[in-house]
Formats: structure tokens, sequence, C-alpha cells
């Protein structure tokens, strides 16, 4: 059968092991400029609703490192622009290529996809989650040889598509997690709750950031205003302006505190420029990391 990447809660805690230790030697094998080609002929459909740098960028040199090729489709160009259905477009796909990559606005269009079509689907990003990030988030901590389970994990700011997802990843690797964002801004409820049932790690909300970072090893955070929010982007600069990283709340958490950002920033607005260039950040490193999880993740579904 078919396996697809929708959300991280599709995935045990063994099989995200498992992908990152793939991960880590795809990664060796590029460092040493061993070609390795599992997937050669084979083809990945991309299909973007909304704009990408990393994820567009990272697919498409995986699927060629790979020895395969990848799509690039916007969906501006497709006849889904034009009500073609999402349903009719996974067995178009299904017919030409053997995988799909989809980025869009609801995790409803990506589970249709997934529903309609005979090839593995992965999420690219939706509004709900964005698993491939979380993944490589971890792993990246993974590589640091931190330990996972005593880690104080602290998430600044708005409760998004990409904090639901380290929600679900840190319930699976049984790393305990403070949320701080205002109210409104939660994570989602329902993922919240399947975060709760996984049942690995704690989820704690604690509105003070400057509270909730306190003893923090990972301080991460994201965009006040995500792909689609754009018309609320005043309210929310107005709303999250406490929430800012910024080397005052930096000085509250470990002296040797990590900062994650998963990319793109606002630099002056979810984060200073002085705390993203500064020593503990390692926001470049986690987007180098998106290529080699990635990679593992299209080695897994397609080989
Ligand atoms: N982090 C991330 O998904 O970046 P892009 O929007 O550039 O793909
Ligand atoms: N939360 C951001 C992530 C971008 C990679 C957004 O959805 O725009």
């Amino acid at each position: 059968m078919k396996k697809d990447l929708l959300s991280i809660a599709d995935l045990s805690k063994d099989e995200i092991l498992h992908l990152f230790e793939l991960s880590d030697y795809l990664r060796n094998l590029l460092k040493r400029r061993r070609p390795y080609h599992p997937l050669g002929g084979k083809t990945l459909g991309m299909l973007f609703r909304k704009p990408s740098t990393r994820t567009r960028l990272s697919f498409e040199v995986g699927m060629h490192q790979l020895g395969g090729c990848a799509i690039f489709l916007s969906s501006q160009d497709l006849q889904l622009g034009r009500g073609e259905t999402i349903e009719d477009t996974g067995k178009i796909f299904s017919r030409y290529v053997d995988a799909i990559m989809i980025r869009t606005f609801d995790q409803e269009e990506v589970v249709k996809m997934a529903q309609s079509s005979s090839i593995p689907v992965i999420n690219g990003l939706t509004d709900l989650l964005h698993p491939c990030q979380a993944l490589s988030d971890y792993y990246t901590l993974w590589k640091r040889k931190i330990d996972l389970q005593t880690i104080k994990f602290v998430y600044v700011g708005d409760g998004n598509n990409v904090c639901n997802s380290l929600l679900l990843g840190a319930a699976q690797l049984g790393i305990d997690v403070v949320v701080s964002n205002p109210k409104g801004y939660d994570p989602n409820s329902k993922i919240m709750e399947i975060a709760k049932k996984i049942g690995n790690g704690k989820i704690v909300i604690q509105r003070d950031p400057l509270k909730a970072v306190q003893e923090a090893d990972i301080v991460y955070t994201d965009v006040w205003t995500s792909m689609g929010k754009e018309p609320e982007k005043k309210m929310r600069q107005r709303i999250f302006q406490p929430y800012q990283v910024n080397e005052n709340l930096l000085r509250r958490a470990k002296k040797d505190a990590l900062v994650m950002h998963c990319l793109p920033a606002h630099r002056g607005e979810e984060i200073t420029s002085e705390v993203m260039d500064g020593s503990q950040s390692i926001v470049f490193e986690q987007a180098e990391n998106r290529l080699h999880l990635q990679k593992a993740i299209l080695v897994e579904l397609l080989s």
C-alpha cells in the first residue's frame, strides 16, 4: 500500500528516529560527494498554492541528488486554477509522476489529494501543519546529540502550522514544550488533543514570554503573520510585540540556549537581527537540514 506524509501524527516514534538515521546517512554521502541514485527515473510533482524558497529548493535539489527529478507547478498555471477538482488533479498526477508534494491552504485539500491519488503525497505546508519543517528541526537537535527527553523547548509567538507540527513531533519524541503566545492565538485545539493522546511529552501554555523562556534550552519562533493572514498584519504586529525574540528575552534562557526559526524571518518583528545572526542561532542549519531530512522521506516513500 502506498504511504503518505500528511502529518507527523501518521508516524511512530521509531519511524521518526529511522528518518533521522537515514537523513544522517544521506548527509554523509553528500558531504563525501558519493553519488547515490536510488530514485533513478522517478519524478516528484510539486504543486504550490503559496510561495516558497526552502521547500521548493530542497525538494527539487533532493530529487536531483537521488537520481530523480522534480517538476514545479504553481496552481495558477494548472487547470486547478480554473476549477478542475483536486481529486481529478490527483488522479492525473498519479498517471505521470511517482509522488506529489503539495503546499496549500486547507489541510483537507491535502487529504483529498492523498485519497484520490495512487501515489505517495507529502504535505509541504498547509494552514494547519508543516510536518517536513518540524521533522527537520528535531533532526537538527538530534544530530547535535541533544537529549530530547530532558530539554525545555519553548515556542514563542503564533500558535500556527509550524507550532502545531512541532507539538505533534514533540509528543512522539517525548519533548516537553512550553508555548508562549497571546490569548486567541493558541495552537489548534484538535492538534493539542492529538498531541496529548500520543502523550510522550507535556504541553504548557505560558502567556508571559519572559517567564516562559526561563531556563529554556531551545527558543523557537516563527512569523507573526503566516501566508494567507496578510490582512491581519497590522493588528498582529501590535498584539505580538511583547513576544519578540530579542536579546532581553534570550537573556532569561539558559546561557547556551539555541535559537530556532523555520524561516523566512521578518527581521525586527518576531526576531531581531542581533539574535538571528548571533552565536546561539541555528536557523541556517535548520534550513540545510530540510534537504537531508526530506531526502530521507523521499527514499522511504518512493524506493
Ligand atoms: N520554512 C519553509 O518552509 O520555507 P519556505 O516557505 O521558503 O519553503
Ligand atoms: N508559518 C509560516 C511558515 C512559513 C514556512 C507560514 O505559514 O507562512
